[in-house]
């Protein structure tokens, strides 16, 4: 009998693309999986940042080549992903993890502009990679999809609905792929980060951030980008291999709180 328990837990020399990796959980994903031994594409719009995380990821004795695109020029995303391909010789892991922030009232006359980018940026974009990749995952026997989502896919928040209606949206592009993907050797996750220190959120004054993890996260404290990528690395490898669909929450309880329990104390 195969003994499963001999899956493998590593991802030594698998090839993996990383978006949004100039900065927090992308950053933090991409040394990560370099430390595990993957080879990594850094892919960013920010190219000084791109340049930084190849430079930190090589002189850590890392293997990363970095690849500039703004993830809203649909045009270049397939012709970037085959040159990573072509550079690469294939490819494994997609994490779909670039995103902006997005918030604006619903009456405010700049509504369609955000939705739009945001739209683009933190939904479609995820697709385009997806599509592009496919080819490739499925030739890799152990292709891996992973969607860097948000609590706001399983809740909403006032003032944020063009970034909460693109992370539900993340999360319906996983569960349907990883049901019409299951039998081409694909599997399909998603990561629901709470709030963790990174870009997105360092112009978050100290003190707020303070206040809300205190009142809001049972671990009483943002996260650090680090846990998040721990969480993408363990549905990315081998061993994974019966995780399809999943939605991983990354949080410190945030969204499981019981907050009436929290208030007859
Ligand atoms: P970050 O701002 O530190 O990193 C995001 C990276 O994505 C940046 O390097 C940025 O240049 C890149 N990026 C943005 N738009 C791009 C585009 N059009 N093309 C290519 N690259 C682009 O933010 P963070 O927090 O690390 O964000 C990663 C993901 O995590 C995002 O999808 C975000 O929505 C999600 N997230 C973040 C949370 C947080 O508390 N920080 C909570 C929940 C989800």
């Amino acid at each position: 009998m195969t003994r499963l328990s001999k899956l493998s837990r590593s991802i030594t020399g698998k090839i993996a693309l990383v978006t949004g990796a100039a900065s927090g959980m992308g950053r933090a994903t991409a040394h990560l999986f370099a430390d595990e031994e993957a080879q990594v594409a850094v892919l960013d719009r920010n190219a000084e940042g791109v340049a930084r995380v190849v430079e930190e990821i090589t002189q850590a004795g890392g293997t990363a080549t970095g690849w500039t695109l703004d993830l809203a020029n649909a045009a270049e995303i397939e012709p970037t992903l085959a040159r990573i391909v072509e550079h690469f010789g294939g490819l494994d892991i997609l994490v779909n993890n670039a995103g902006i922030d997005a918030s604006a009232r619903i009456q405010s006359s700049k509504y369609e502009e955000v939705w739009e980018r945001c739209f683009s940026v933190n939904l479609t974009a995820h697709q385009r990679l997806i599509r592009a990749a496919l080819p490739y995952l499925t030739n890799s026997g152990t292709g891996r999809i992973v969607n860097i989502a948000s609590t706001e896919a399983v809740g909403g928040s006032a003032f944020a609905s063009p970034y909460t209606a693109a992370k539900h949206g993340v999360m319906g592009l996983t569960r349907a792929l990883a049901v019409e993907l299951a039998t081409q050797g694909v599997t399909v996750n998603c990561i629901c980060p709470g709030a963790i220190h990174t870009g997105l959120t360092a112009a978050i004054p100290d003190k707020a951030k303070d206040i809300f993890a205190r009142r809001r996260v049972p671990l009483k404290r943002y996260g650090d980008p680090e846990e998040v990528a721990h969480a993408t690395l363990s549905l990315v490898l081998p061993a994974a291999s019966y995780i399809n669909g999943a939605t991983l929450v990354v949080d410190g309880g945030f969204t499981i709180q019981n907050n009436g329990g929290a208030l007859s104390r």
